[in-house]
């Protein structure tokens, strides 16, 4: 054998190696936090009282904040712990997502905001995808065309709020993740219609909501009736031109599964421009967990957005499936920097404390006083999400 052959084969073996150790380690580490959510869920679960939905963490007081089911948020927490028990098998995190999932079945009919795919989907989608159970399905059906409802064909997008502030016909950048219901619903037995909401709302916010460096608004204020775009603003962001953290994430997970059920090449390149915007933003930290703003000037004296961090990391695996070469290992990469970051004791609750929540340091509405550095059901959900994708495609 040759010096050079031997020093190839030498770097093969070491590569393989190297690799396999990563693997092994991350293997260990997915496997750890899904044994970690199991015990600290069944904390959490004793916080809250029978009809509400957990949302976040009051340390000084020592208190889970809970909310009623028809907040936005109230899928995240039964969907959470279908992923824990779809690990785990443990059947008291089952109990738990079982009754939680009655809890809000009433919610198929709820057509007051634009919320209900992230009410409905990231619950009962999980449970149908888990289970199989015929009655889940029914419901996503269900909550799909209660959704639809609230297409406006004037400004081709789905209404997201009736009343908020000044605006008039609001449809913000989260509205993207809506669209999964609407879309998986049409291709599983639903309606054509709920998938064509979809992707006219995917077309139109494509056309209204970026800017050219592939950043996003947060709010366009619509004519409902002729679509004229009538300002382009924030509610949670830092101000009107800003790049709300979350909002960023919201639009990179929306595109890449858009692209996922259509296949059509314009949603993919979308997706691969956000992530450019974010992955290549100065001010994204070297531990990858973005503050909850790019562009608020006291950077680097304000939150983080752990959620964010979270969203962007299960968007960045899904997109990794699609890419191909050095943006494909960036992608993945970078998704694994943001887990290894939220998994570090930084951002991560240490057994039986943070009342039960698994992550630390995430901002709901800075600008509204609301929610500022504190868990978020959210982010434990996408975190797991993000766990669960890493595992299943890149182990
Ligand atoms: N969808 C609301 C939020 O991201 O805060």
């Amino acid at each position: 054998m040759t010096l050079h052959k031997i020093s190839i084969t030498a770097f093969t073996v070491l590569s393989i190696v190297f690799h396999a150790q990563t693997k092994k380690e991350m293997s260990k580490l997915i496997q750890n936090e899904f044994q970690f959510a199991d015990q600290q869920y069944k904390i959490l679960m004793k916080g809250i009282p029978n009809d509400k939905m957990p949302q976040s963490y009051k340390s000084s007081e020592g208190k889970v904040i809970t909310k009623d089911i028809s907040w936005w948020c109230s899928g995240f927490y039964p969907g959470s712990l279908w992923m824990i028990y779809e690990q785990t098998k443990d059947p008291e995190i089952k109990k738990e997502a079982e009754r939680t999932l009655n809890l809000i079945e009433p919610n198929k009919t709820f057509t007051r905001d634009h919320d209900l795919g992230f009410m409905m989907y990231c619950s009962f989608g999980n449970a149908y995808r888990i289970t199989k159970n015929p009655k889940y399905k029914e419901i996503i059906l269900q909550s799909a065309e209660s959704l639809s409802t609230r297409f406006r064909p004037g400004m081709k997008a789905i209404l997201s709020w009736d009343k908020m502030a000044d605006f008039k016909a609001p449809v913000i950048i989260d509205n993207m993740m809506n669209l999964e219901m609407l879309i998986w619903a049409s291709q599983n037995g639903g309606t054509k219609k709920t998938g064509e909401i979809a992707v006219t709302h995917a077309n139109t916010t494509i056309k209204n909501h970026f800017r050219p460096d592939y950043s996003s608004y947060h709010v366009i204020d619509y004519d409902v009736n002729t679509g004229e775009v009538l300002g382009k603003k924030t509610f949670q962001g830092y101000s009107d031109s800003s790049a709300w953290a979350r909002g960023q994430g919201w639009a990179l997970y929306g595109y890449t599964m858009i692209y996922r059920f259509t296949k059509d090449e314009k949603y993919l390149i979308q997706a691969q421009n956000i992530a450019k915007f974010i992955l290549n933003n100065p001010t994204l930290p070297e531990d990858k967990i973005p503050y909850w703003d790019f562009n608020d000037p006291k950077i680097p004296n304000v939150p983080r957005d752990a959620s964010s961090a979270a969203i962007i990391s299960s968007a960045l695996l899904e997109l990794g499936q699609y890419s191909k070469g050095e943006d494909r290992k960036n992608y993945v990469d970078t998704a694994k920097k943001m887990l290894l970051s939220l998994s570090n004791e930084k951002y991560h609750a240490k057994p039986r404390e943070n009342g039960g929540f698994l992550l630390m340091h995430s901002t709901g509405g800075l600008p509204l006083n609301s929610e500022i550095d504190v868990p978020l059901i959210y982010a434990d959900y996408y975190f797991l999400e993000a766990l669960k994708r890493y595992k299943d495609w890149y182990l």
